[in-house]
């Protein structure tokens, strides 16, 4: 079974035991609430470390005061079983008060992907929560390599350029998002869907596609868009955003010519906010 620490001094041994032997250690931030998209994750991390780190920190400075930070599906005894299963080798667990002990006062904030005008637009306090919280486990843990899933894209992009700027000397590695058999990406937040609406959620991905493939068709691009908009309005979600950005700067994209597309989308669902995306 993997260790489990929950304050600094005892991470602190655990990673000097880890570390022994010139291993080479990966880390795997997360949420909790573990799924096969985690656990994707914690299996590529297998495959490039000898050792792997999982955190486990619902991170409450991510979380605007009316999102869902109270409600956050926490599934401890479930996750552990997983990791076990999985063979992490150590979960980093720490309270609020360990990671932000009172008088915390420190920001870490990125410029650039992070002002792209997507997630940002709607969560403005989102990705200073998530660099900042990111930051301290690259520093508490020091890992050789971290691991994001491209389920959370920009999220992706804003790690890797905080890491690069701070020369924290982590390699920051994108996995491919883990899907249900519908094709919705698996989410923690999914179990908030009722059964009628779990049932329309798969128009999210369904719409990617066919966008994606009308523009390798050569499609007119706002067209496309702007049909695709349309088709997740008239499956029942309220639309933050459908958008098309160059995959690497995300840049608005013009046409295919101009480099490698992402789509990327955010819509509401009721109350429960879903994301997705798909490269061109
Ligand atoms: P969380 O939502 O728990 O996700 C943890 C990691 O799992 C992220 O890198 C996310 O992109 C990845 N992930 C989630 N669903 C996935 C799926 N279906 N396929 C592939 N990867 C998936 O993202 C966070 O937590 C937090 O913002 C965190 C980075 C831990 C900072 O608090």
């Amino acid at each position: 079974a993997p260790t489990v620490v929950r304050t600094l001094p005892s991470l602190r041994r655990a990673l000097e035991r880890l570390r022994a032997r010139r291993a080479t250690v990966a880390l795997v931030p997360t949420m909790g609430a573990l799924h096969e998209g985690h656990l994707a994750l914690v299996r590529q991390a297998k495959k490039r470390a000898s050792r792997v780190i999982v955190s486990i920190f619902v991170n409450p400075t991510q979380f605007a005061p009316h999102e869902d930070f109270g409600s956050y599906p926490r599934t401890w005894k479930a996750d552990l079983a997983k990791l076990a299963e999985a063979k992490a080798d150590l979960i980093w667990r720490p309270d609020v008060s360990t990671m932000y002990p009172r008088d915390f006062a420190t920001r870490i904030s990125t410029e650039g992907p992070a002002m792209a005008d997507l997630e940002d637009r709607f969560r403005p306090h989102f990705f200073s929560g998530v660099t900042t919280v990111v930051g301290k486990l690259f520093i508490q843990c020091r890992p050789d390599i971290a691991l994001f899933g491209q389920k959370d894209y920009q999220q992706l992009k804003v790690v890797t350029r905080m890491a690069a700027d701070l020369d924290l000397g982590v390699k920051i590695i994108g996995v491919p998002i883990v899907r249900e058999r519908d094709g919705l990406a698996m989410s923690s937040r999914n179990v908030y869907l009722s059964n009628e609406q779990r049932a329309r959620a798969p128009a999210l991905y369904r719409t990617l596609k066919d966008a994606a493939g009308r523009l390798r068709n050569g499609d007119h691009l706002e067209a496309v868009m702007s049909d695709g908009a349309r088709t997740i309005e008239d499956a029942g979600f309220s639309l933050d955003y459908f958008e098309a950005r160059h995959a690497e700067t995300l840049s608005p994209a013009g046409s295919l010519k101009d480099g490698p597309v992402r789509l990327l989308v955010a819509a509401k669902i009721g109350d429960t906010r879903l994301i997705d995306n798909l490269g061109v």
